[in-house]
């Protein structure tokens, strides 16, 4: 909570949902109060919440993710699809224009695996889907924790914990580039002279890096933000991660070492930029823990 203008305690009120059958309280599909009258898998249904939520004053909709069906228990997806714990799950990405297109101001926040994508894509996505909300979207950076996401993507093993997050390290500063390689005044669209765009203002990104490769610039200009997210628990890694983040950043975290050093990479000027900043340590959140709040 914070001071509004008028001085009284302001909250910030997020919506934590999931594209599927149910949010995350199992059994909740049997209630007999539960979705009267839609079908989560139906547009109205998520346009009805959408506009509840901006009546409530709600700042976003967070919609989390998974990529497969549990199956740690007993050894089997049985009991996951019997009692459709968290399965099905549709994508959330369709969910953001058919929400975007029933509000005006509520935020929407999706989450998507660096693991199993490419920055170079992913930025396409993003941007596009930032532009149809007119810089609603936020993105929860998450790097995909459980076996079965892995052998459904088709990988033996799992990618180890720290791999994981300096993949996503990697991924996250690929992203950053592509989105500065539009220059904000790139785009001219003097239909006198029938050119669209300056091509000097728009840069390729070459990058060479131990997981990545990227030699083009972005496909989607600068979209009017290009925010992301990070949930998460108490590791360095994300820490790390969180600093690269544009827009608003959440950590959730016990340690205190990983506060500081989030706040000494807040602290760090992103000197590369080619656009206003956007990064700004009052857009950030750490919640859990630390003693001190930012
Ligand atoms: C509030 C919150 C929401 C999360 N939502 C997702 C999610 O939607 N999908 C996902 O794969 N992981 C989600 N996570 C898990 C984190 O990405 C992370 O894997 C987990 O907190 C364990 O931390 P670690 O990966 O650093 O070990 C969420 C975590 C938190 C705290």
């Amino acid at each position: 909570m914070k001071n509004g203008a008028n001085g009284k305690k302001k909250m910030h009120l997020l919506s934590f949902v999931q594209h599927g059958v149910i949010n995350h309280a199992q059994l909740m599909w049997a209630h007999p109060r539960d979705k009267i009258g839609y079908d989560y898998a139906r547009p109205p249904f998520w346009q009805e919440m959408g506009r509840i939520l901006e009546r409530g004053k709600f700042d976003a909709i967070f919609l989390a993710d998974v990529l497969a069906p549990y199956d740690v228990y007993k050894d089997s997806y049985e009991d996951t699809v019997r009692y459709a714990v968290q399965c099905p799950v549709h994508d959330p990405v369709a969910l953001v224009p058919v929400i975007g297109c029933a509000t005006e101001k509520l935020g929407i926040g999706i989450t998507i695996s660096t693991t199993f994508d490419t920055p170079y894509g992913m930025v396409r996505r993003l941007s596009t889907l930032d532009h149809l909300t007119e810089g609603r979207l936020g993105w929860n950076v998450v790097t995909s924790y459980s076996q079965n996401e892995f052998k459904a993507m088709g990988l033996k093993e799992m990618v180890p914990h720290e791999e994981r997050y300096e993949r996503a390290d990697e991924f996250i500063e690929v992203c950053n580039r592509l989105w500065d390689s539009w220059e904000n005044d790139a785009i001219i669209a003097d239909a006198e002279t029938g050119i669209y765009a300056d091509p000097t203002k728009v840069h390729r990104v070459e990058h060479n890096g131990k997981y990545y490769r990227c030699n083009s610039p972005s496909f989607v200009r600068f979209p009017a933000a290009a925010p992301s997210h990070l949930a998460g628990r108490s590791k360095r890694a994300r820490a790390r991660l969180c600093g690269q983040a544009r827009g608003s950043g959440f950590l959730n975290s016990t340690d205190r070492q990983s506060h500081a050093l989030l706040r000494r990479r807040l602290a760090r000027p992103s000197g590369r930029s080619r656009s206003p900043p956007r990064r700004h340590q009052d857009h950030f959140r750490i919640t859990g823990g630390g003693r001190r709040k930012s």
